[in-house]
């Protein structure tokens, strides 16, 4: 007997009722209407003709499905009515899981600041708009693995690649991790400051956007993107005031928040959980039970807890509850994006610590922490120096040299190079490049014209 019969028969044992035609001469109560399979469920989908769709979501036929299905007690079977439909949704065998992914290939492009963001469990796109009034902030959340960071790096794909840099602009923070998850991102020409993984970096860019936006609304849509938000408020508290302010005045001065963290709970962000209180559309993963996701999507009757994790997702905004699973970024998709040959800054301080000139770790989008375990970050050789601030100014004088250079992950020095300077290319990409670039422009301000020899002059 194949599953779907078999729930047929647990719908009969547990409800008493019969799909029409099921039983010569007897009406039935509902009819099948199809079978769905997403990446991570078998959704079969039931339009109720004579009875009341509430006869079938019934927590004692989910929990005899699920028995049917032979899954671990800690997976769900959900049962609930969308468009005037029965949705029964079986997790699939984990074995069957995960065979298909969602991309590009599978939603719209979305446009202007429409992001789709997956399939729902009828396979219909379902997507948020960042342009309307009550969808400026949405925040993600759930358990670790559950798909937060994923969901995060769509949006942002989505929005850089449908808007100019002129429109749309990032900042972009993430301080647990060594920002594994936006620092892919180093290099968008959208960005207003590198990638920052730094938490005194981070305060005072957060500090000096809301200087900012005090002084008027900005020219163009700021997109404030914060992962692991939690450790951001554990390292630097006073963010807290920041971040508020940059939610609760997003919407009039066009800043749009996407803030991720696991938990949105007193107990975890402090006084930070006021500013997902705030937030009112939310991506959540799964939750580790029925009270957190209460917690997490502030409603109850949201049941993250039921999900599956790993991009089996809900969103929850002004249009309704779906439950989706999430679009996969390919790593092609973000090699194909724009790329700045020079990061913007704010004129931030450096903390007051630092030496002049400040060090690397200030400049850089990425870097290893510093002083953790005690470790120093390598120097700079003055070879390597010379030859980049040289390469630099090239760039500055001629028009081909530059063409050349333009859009290079490596765009002051090629790798082979750098390997023959005797640096960590990675480190040298990474660390030293916005490093370089702004000891560079720090010496054109001054006036200094490097020679291109050190036996000229
Ligand atoms: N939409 C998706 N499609 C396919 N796989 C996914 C999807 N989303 C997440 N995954 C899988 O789940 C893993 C974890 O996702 P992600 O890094 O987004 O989790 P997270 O919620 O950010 O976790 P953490 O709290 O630890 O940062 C991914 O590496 C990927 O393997
Ligand atoms: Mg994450």
């Amino acid at each position: 007997m194949s599953l779907l019969q078999k729930i047929l028969l647990r719908i009969y044992d547990t409800t008493g009722l019969w799909p029409v035609n099921a039983v010569q001469g007897q009406p039935g109560s509902f009819v099948v209407d199809d079978v769905f399979v997403t990446p991570f469920l078998l959704v079969m989908t039931i339009k109720p003709i004579q009875v009341s769709s509430k006869e079938f979501v019934n927590p004692k036929l989910m929990e005899d499905i699920k028995l049917e299905a032979g899954l671990p007690a800690s997976e769900h079977v959900v049962i609930d009515v969308h468009r005037g439909f029965v949705c029964i949704q079986i997790p699939l065998p984990v074995e069957e899981r995960g065979k298909t992914v969602y991309t590009s290939k599978n939603v719209p492009r979305g446009s202007a600041l429409r992001v789709p963001l997956g399939l729902d469990i009828l396979n219909e796109p379902v997507s948020i708009n960042f342009a309307n009034d009550m969808s400026t902030n949405l925040s993600f959340l759930g358990v670790p693995g559950s798909g937060k960071s994923v969901a995060m790096r769509r949006s942002i794909v989505t929005l850089a690649r449908n808007n100019s840099p002129d429109d749309v602009k990032f900042l972009m923070i993430e301080v647990a991790k060594n920002g594994i998850d936006l620092r892919i991102f180093g290099q968008l020409p959208h960005l207003i400051h590198p990638v920052i993984t730094d938490p005194a970096e981070a305060a005072a860019a957060l500090k000096f956007l809301v200087d900012s936006i005090k002084m008027g609304q900005l020219p163009y849509k700021l997109v404030v993107t914060v992962d692991e938000v939690a450790a951001l408020i554990a390292a630097r508290p006073d963010t807290v005031p920041d971040l508020m302010t940059l939610v609760s005045q997003g919407r009039s001065q066009n800043v749009v928040n996407l803030l991720a963290t696991q938990l949105s709970d007193r107990d975890t962000l402090g006084h930070g959980k006021a500013v997902f209180k705030q937030i009112h559309s939310v991506i959540l993963g799964k939750a580790g039970n029925t009270q957190l996701s209460y917690v997490l999507g502030q409603k109850s009757g949201l049941h993250a807890e039921d999900l599956i994790g790993q991009g089996d997702l809900k969103l929850n905004s002004v249009d309704g509850t779906h439950r989706f699973a999430g679009v996969f970024t390919t790593p092609k998709e973000i090699e194909d994006l724009p790329r700045a040959p020079f990061v913007n800054r704010l004129p931030l301080e450096p903390p007051p610590a630092s030496s002049n000139p400040p060090s690397p770790y200030w400049h850089s989008q990425g870097a290893p922490q510093p002083n953790r375990g005690g470790a120093q970050p390598k120097p700079l050789s003055p070879a390597l120096i010379a030859e980049s601030l040289l390469s630099l100014q090239r760039q500055v004088n001629e028009k081909e040299y530059r063409d050349e250079m333009r859009g290079r992950a490596y765009f002051i020095l090629p790798p082979k190079r750098v390997k023959e300077l005797g640096r960590n290319t990675e480190l040298y990409k990474q660390v030293d490049q916005p490093y370089l670039v702004e000891l560079y422009k720090q010496l054109l301000k001054r006036g200094v014209q490097l020679c291109l020899s050190s036996k000229s002059s």
